[in-house]
């Protein structure tokens, strides 16, 4: 039986060799149409293995399961080919389809930053959000993947 995903996790801390290049970029494809951009941007000091996710989809792309699908998608290269340990994003409140899709893929909120951005006539905060491979391992584990 081929070993799963989770299983080719390496044993914390990595081993020397395995830190991954900073500013990993993937495009989203509904092929053959461009419909948006992710970004991994990986912090390349030895032993920090944490990235930063971003994602924009066009508005004709949103809403259709491509967000939810990209993260995933996003998080398993992350965590099993370039050994993540964590991986963090921002988000604005409000923005409340973003916040739908990283709580889906397993993001939990670890902090806020109060009244940062103006939008819509009002100040908003900034969500900080964040997810280790422990839990991604465990959310596997509990769907049986
Ligand atoms: C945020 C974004 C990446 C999400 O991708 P997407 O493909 O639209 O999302 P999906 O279709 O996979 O899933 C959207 C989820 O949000 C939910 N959702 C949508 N609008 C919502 C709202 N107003 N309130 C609560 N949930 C909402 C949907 O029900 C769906 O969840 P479900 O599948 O469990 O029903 C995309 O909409 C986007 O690029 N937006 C503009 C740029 C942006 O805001 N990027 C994120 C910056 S942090």
């Amino acid at each position: 039986m081929p070993a799963s995903p989770a299983s080719t996790v390496p044993a914390d801390p990595a081993p020397t060799g395995t830190q991954a290049p900073a500013g990993r970029v993937a495009w989203a494809h509904d092929a053959p149409r461009f419909v948006g951009f992710t970004v991994l941007w990986a912090f390349p000091e030895r032993g920090v293995r944490h990235s930063l996710f971003s994602l924009v989809l066009l508005p004709e792309a949103q809403g259709k399961g491509i967000g939810t699908a990209v993260t995933r998608f996003v998080l398993e290269h992350a965590f099993v080919h370039l050994y993540m340990h964590r991986i963090s994003l921002a988000v604005f409140e409000g923005n409340d389809a973003a916040l739908a899709v990283y709580r889906k893929c397993g993001f939990v909120e670890e902090g806020r930053i109060r009244k940062v951005n103006w939008f819509a006539g009002q100040w908003k905060d900034e969500i900080n959000m964040g997810i280790l491979v422990e839990d991604w391992t465990e959310m596997k584990k509990a769907a049986g993947i």
